[in-house]
């Protein structure tokens, strides 16, 4: 693993493009949760040490190839510069435009952060020369971004191929620790799915049913399989077109021997910033959104924790955010933190929007591993090799 702790690597005066993941949650511009900033901070304060010169790549959101002005970095370069007690220089260039005698002129241990890099729709595409525009950049590469290397994207896996590239502190410890969790697993072993990333993780459900022996679903996700089995879900958000897939998750399961449990019972609302009301699941109205599962539906997630082993978590049981819709996830998290501290399970949690409840609720130290990935956390506990990650290993 070429990784820059490696003694031998002179980082002196070297322009270094550091790739990280500053997807965090916002609400009317202001950041809501930094913990994806607070753990890039060790690999900068290494950079900053070794006199680099670096240079920030990220993205936030999914602004698909266009200039969304309130997916901006500017707010996040303020963050980390007031964390880090140090100017962060915020270049708002565009990526084509930007010459290299500009960034020959960063001095040796500080900071520049571009723009949100999938404001180019060649990012999302992997073009070749924009891959090889952003590499002429900086003299080498650094990917600290765990949570993007599930993507083929230019900034994690097309870069790699032009310029000499690295591990980062924080990629090299998720990934430590998730090879330690996936060899040392015991059954039996139960996944708690939910949030409202639906597209990207209904596929892989599909693909660890064999590697569980309960999967509970909720959240998004639990919306688009009732809508599915026939029930009204009636304004709740859901994926409309994967008739055939959750067909196909019901029939794998059942050959796996997997038991797949979805909600009983929800609490509904008109609205996100309504109070919510408990319904049975065949009661919902045409005008009302599931925000949280019931109290039925927490307690048969109870029972399934206590006979379990292992547990892994990625994604609320409901729109956490609003305090009204928050009781379903936030059961579920202490549920699974005592079981942690007293030693019965070996839990591990991951996500964005999973790693914001556990901050939210103070509960970071009552899971055996927290990792800031969600996609790329699924995608690796189904065995892939992530593309980003095969890339780095491929740069020599
Ligand atoms: C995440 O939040 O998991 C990463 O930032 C990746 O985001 P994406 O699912 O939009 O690629």
């Amino acid at each position: 693993m070429k990784n820059i702790l490696n003694k031998n690597l002179d980082l002196k005066g070297k322009k270094v493009l550091l790739r990280v993941d500053l997807n965090v949650p916002m609400e009317n511009g202001a950041i809501t949760e930094t913990s994806r900033i607070e753990k890039i901070i060790p690999t900068i304060k290494l950079l900053l040490e070794k006199q680099a010169k670096i240079i920030i790549i990220s993205h936030i959101g999914r602004p698909k190839g266009i200039v969304v002005e309130k997916m901006s970095l500017k707010p996040i370069s303020e963050k980390l510069s007031f964390l880090l007690n140090k100017e962060v220089f915020f270049n708002k260039t565009p990526i084509n435009e930007i010459a290299i005698s500009e960034i020959n002129k960063i001095q040796n241990g500080s900071i520049m952060m571009l723009e949100n890099i999938r404001f180019y729709k060649e990012e999302e595409t992997n073009e070749i020369e924009f891959s090889k525009k952003l590499s002429s950049l900086g003299n080498l590469y650094i990917n600290d971004a765990f949570s993007c290397s599930h993507r083929s994207h230019a900034s994690v896996e097309g870069i790699t191929k032009h310029i000499p590239s690295y591990y980062g502190l924080q990629i090299s410890e998720e990934i430590n620790a998730l090879k330690k969790i996936t060899s040392e697993i015991e059954k039996p072993i139960s996944l708690i799915i939910g949030g409202s990333k639906i597209s990207t993780k209904i596929k892989i459900i599909n693909n660890l049913i064999k590697k569980f022996d309960n999967i509970i679903i909720v959240g998004g996700m639990a919306n688009t399989m009732l809508k599915h089995s026939g029930i009204s879900v009636g304004k709740s958000i859901c994926e409309h077109k994967c008739g055939p897939l959750i067909k196909e998750i019901i029939e794998n399961a059942k050959k796996h021997n997997c038991e797949i449990t979805i909600p009983t019972d929800v609490i509904v609302s008109k609205n996100l910033d309504g109070k919510g009301k408990e319904k049975n699941i065949n009661e919902i109205d045409e005008d009302e959104m599931i925000l949280d599962i019931g109290p039925k539906t927490i307690l048969s997630i109870e029972e399934k924790i206590n006979n379990s082993k292992t547990i892994l978590w990625n994604g609320p049981a409901g729109y956490f955010e609003n305090p009204n819709f928050q009781n379903g996830t936030k059961k579920i998290l202490e549920i699974i933190s005592q079981k942690t501290t007293e030693d019965k399970i070996f839990s591990v949690a991951g996500g964005g929007e999973t790693v914001a409840v556990i901050n939210k609720f103070k509960k970071f130290d009552s899971f055996t591993f927290v990792s800031t990935a969600g996609g790329a956390f699924l995608e690796y506990l189904e065995g892939k090799t992530l593309p980003a990650i095969k890339a780095l290993n491929k740069n020599v």
